[in-house]
């Protein structure tokens, strides 16, 4: 069973507008919402990849309702954390020449009581069985280890965790071992202090340095220039898919999605990067963090080339 935790949703509300102007009128051609948050769009892939999972995390007010709700309609199912605050709206607004300005709100205010009944539900679901997926910020109120401290908490339980966080929510989690991590490069360069665009040799190799940590499987995307897989004993890289890019927002997602997915239907190795590989690239064809399709990534999936590393 995969479990996706999301301390701070959001609705996505993209608006189109021709041009942007600051400090003036602007008028909106087109509005679309949409349910986000990083766990719960792993939710969404997973769940058009044809596999299932809990989404669980913090809602609040009309617009966790609405969340609530458009998971419900898609047949994911939520177990979310009621809280008294209002669930945020992350608002995007995208210009006729692709450039993107976001306006993103701090979200609901979450209190020791919620960060408790969150931990409980948590360690319900916690077992040899489960794999949790700690995703995205933190939100106000909840204290920025708090996923270091989850993860001690479900691991001690046999469970399986995959972290996809950065800067802070990062550093301080990854100490606790988490099974696989899937940082972007400029994550990784971010935490080990190298400086950006740092040669593809010296990043595995400080990829690699996390294995003291207790972490199996790291995964680092490098956008359109693919990725690298160092799990054990299976090192490899794959180039970036040749398709037409509408946004890449959320295909660092899409690939942890397919990593949950794989390790849930117990995938061999090479299919799992192909999967990744494929449901990434998926995602970036598609309008903000909108999932791709099956067919799309089972399409894309005979594109992929997987070069072991050091070959
Ligand atoms: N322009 C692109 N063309 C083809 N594939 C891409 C492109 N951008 C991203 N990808 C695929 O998606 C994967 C993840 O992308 P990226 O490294 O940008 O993740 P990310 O920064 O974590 O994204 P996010 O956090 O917004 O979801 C890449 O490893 C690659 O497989
Ligand atoms: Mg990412």
């Amino acid at each position: 069973m995969i479990v996706t935790v999301t301390m701070n949703p959001a609705i996505d509300k993209t608006v189109e507008i021709d041009k942007f102007v600051c400090r003036g009128l602007n008028r909106i051609r087109k509005v679309e919402y949409d349910a986000g948050g990083k766990g719960i769009n792993v939710s969404k892939t997973i769940h058009e990849l044809g596999g299932s999972s809990v989404a669980t995390g913090f809602l609040g007010g009309n617009n966790g309702q609405v969340i609530a709700n458009v998971l419900k309609e898609k047949g994911i199912t939520g177990d979310f954390v009621w809280v008294s605050g209002e669930t945020r709206t992350n608002t995007k607004v995208v210009e006729d020449d692709g450039s993107l300005t976001e306006l993103n709100e701090p979200g609901a205010l979450i209190t020791e009581k919620d960060i408790q009944e969150l931990k409980n539900k948590l360690l319900g679901y916690a077992d040899q069985s489960t794999m949790f997926i700690f995703a995205g910020s933190i939100p106000a109120g909840v204290p920025k280890d708090i996923y270091g401290e989850l993860i001690h908490l479900v691991k001690e339980k046999g469970a399986c965790v995959l972290l996809d966080a950065d800067g802070e929510a990062f550093y301080k989690s990854v100490e606790a071992g988490p099974d696989t991590i899937k940082p972007n490069q400029v994550e990784l360069e971010e935490y080990f202090g190298l400086p950006e665009g740092t040669d593809i040799t010296e990043i595995i190799r400080a990829a690699k340095s996390l294995e003291e940590k207790g972490v199996k499987n790291i995964v680092v995307s490098m956008g359109k220039d693919g990725a690298l897989f160092l799990m054990e004993d299976y090192e490899v890289r794959c180039q970036g898919l040749s398709v037409k890019a509408h946004s890449t927002v959320g295909a660092g997602d899409a690939m942890v999605a397919a990593l949950a997915y794989a390790w849930d239907h117990q995938l061999g190795k090479e299919e799992t990067v192909k999967l990744c590989m494929a449901t990434s690239a998926g995602a970036v064809t598609t309008i903000g963090t909108k999932p791709p399709s099956r067919e799309v990534v089972d399409t894309l999936i005979k594109q992929v080339t997987v070069k072991k590393i050091g070959e």
